[in-house]
Formats: C-alpha cells, structure tokens, sequence
C-alpha cells in the first residue's frame, strides 16, 4: 500500500484531522496542501489517497473544485479515502467530493465526518467556548485514529456517502447556499482602516493571491473562496467577510495546545 494525504484548510482543522489520521494509518504517509505544486505529483505517485478538506454549506470549496478539475487525468483508478470538517453537519461532507473525484474515476473507499471548532470568525451561529471546542477536537482525534485503525483491519467507515446523507446535505443546505461556492466571490471582504496596520499577513496568507497589501492599504480582486483565513489571522482583526463583526477567531492551534495533543 502505498498512502498520501491531499488536503485544503483555512484554519488548520482540515490539516490536522489527517495529520492524526495518517499517523495512525501509516506514519511516513505525508500530506500535502493543494497550494503545494508538488500534490499533482503525490498524486500520481500513490496508490491510495486521503483527501481532506472542510465543508462549505455542505458543499466544496470553489478552490477544492478547481484543484480536483485541475488534476482531473490523475485520479482514474485512484482509490481515495475523503476526511470532511465542519462546524456542526453537512448531511454528505465527504459525499459531495467523492462524487467529484468518481466522475474522473476515482475509487471511493470510504468517508469520515469530523466535527471541529467553526472558522467563519464573524458570525455567532456554531460559536463554542473554549473547552467544548477542545473537546470536539479531542472526540474527533480519538474517531479519526479509530477510523484508520479499522482501515488496518480492511473495514472502512462509509460515513456520508449514502443516499440519506446526500438528502438532508441537500435539503439542509446546498440548496440554499451551495450556489456560493461554484464561483469565486468578487465582494465582501471587509478591511477595516482604522484598524489595519498593512502589515501584509492576510496577503501573504490567502491561497488564491486574492489580497495585496500596500503600505496601509488592502484591496482584494475577485478572487476570494470564501476560505476565512485571513480573517481568522489578522493580527488586528481588521477583516470580516460574511459577518461585520469578528465573533471569535480560529487556529487549530489554540485547542490542540489546550488539549495537549501534538502530532
Ligand atoms: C463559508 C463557510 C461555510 C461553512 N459551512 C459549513 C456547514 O455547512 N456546516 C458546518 O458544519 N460547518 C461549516 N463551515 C465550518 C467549517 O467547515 C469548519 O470550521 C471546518 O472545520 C474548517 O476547516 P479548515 O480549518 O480546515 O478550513 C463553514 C465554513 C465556511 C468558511
Ligand atoms: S493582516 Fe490585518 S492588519 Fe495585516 S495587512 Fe491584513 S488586514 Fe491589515
Ligand atoms: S481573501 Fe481571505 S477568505 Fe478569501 S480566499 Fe483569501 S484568505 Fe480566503
């Protein structure tokens, strides 16, 4: 067997998840992010691969989509194993890019939902304090290691990828919001200047390149997916998308410290 890990994540929830996963799978399995330009090649390298990434509105992100589009020759009889994060639910998290990655004849093996702390830092709806959102990190390092413990022993979770989860992901929400992420958002990014101190951190943060920065002075193109990194790293918390307000910024970081595992 031969193992990588692919994944994309804003806040590091994504990141972690199968870094713990891997771990346990097999430790010299590595994991590269899509920014990467050498993930094509892990791609074609491996056999089988984890992808993990987070869930939008129980849908993929506009960069995942591109990625996936981007490296569609590679992934015909690639067995793919797919780790979904999310806040709260998303009814088909690892359905949804599983059935992506089929249409270029992937080989779907398994699924696995993890529940981590929310990254959409400006709107209150899954906001936790501290120590539940510790504890959902801990209960979902503990089901990650489980679920790569049961691959060892040739059972693999299939969680997300029947036709109930593709209902209620569905029904609950891409119908609703899925639309937002088919395509990059052009508005919404919120800089502050009375708060910004062009110190350049978000623009050299986003995946997309969608931010300059310069001296004082931020402006975003029309390249944004949505992703909420910068605006969970913003020393000052100048930026807010979605919301107008920073509720509470995100990094994995902070709940793995607090629980004291590290990887
Ligand atoms: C635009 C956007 C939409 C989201 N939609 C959902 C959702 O539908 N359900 C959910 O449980 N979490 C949702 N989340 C939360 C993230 O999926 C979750 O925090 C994820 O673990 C972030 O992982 P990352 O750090 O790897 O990016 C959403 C986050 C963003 C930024
Ligand atoms: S990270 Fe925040 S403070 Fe720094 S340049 Fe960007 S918006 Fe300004
Ligand atoms: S501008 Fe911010 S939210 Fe948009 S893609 Fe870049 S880092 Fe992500």
């Amino acid at each position: 067997m031969s193992v990588t890990g692919i994944y994309f994540s804003a806040t590091g929830n994504s990141r972690y998840a199968l870094e713990v996963f891997l771990k346990e799978l097999d430790p010299s399995a590595e994991a590269f992010p899509i920014e990467d330009k050498n993930a094509p090649e892990q791609i074609k390298l491996h056999d089988e691969i984890v992808f993990a990434y987070p869930v939008q509105y129980s849908a993929v992100p506009k960069i995942v989509r591109d990625f996936i589009q981007k490296t569609a020759n590679l992934w015909n009889g690639k067995k793919v194993f797919v780790i979904a994060t999310m806040a709260a639910f998303s009814g088909d998290g690892s359905g949804v890019l599983a059935r992506l990655l089929k249409k270029h004849g992937a080989v779907i093996t398994g699924g696995l939902h993890l529940q981590m702390p929310d990254s959409i830092a400006d709107e209150k709806v899954f906001k936790r304090p501290l120590e539940k959102n510790t504890a959902n990190v801990e209960k979902s390092v503990r089901k990650a290691q489980k679920a790569a413990r049961d691959i060892k022993n040739g059972r693999y979770k299939k969680q997300g990828l029947g036709v109930m989860p593709r209902f209620l992901g569905y029904i609950s929400q891409r119908l609703w919001f899925g639309h937002r992420t088919m395509k990059y958002y052009s508005k919404g990014l919120k800089i502050d200047p009375e708060k910004c101190v062009g110190c350049g951190k978000c623009a050299r943060l986003c995946p997309t390149g969608n931010i300059s920065v310069q001296g004082k002075t931020v402006s975003s193109a029309k390249k944004c997916t949505v992703c909420y990194r910068c605006v969970n790293n913003c020393p000052m918390k100048a930026i807010t998308l979605l919301g107008s307000e920073i509720t509470e910024q995100t990094t994995i970081e902070k709940y793995i410290s607090a629980s004291g595992e590290k990887l």
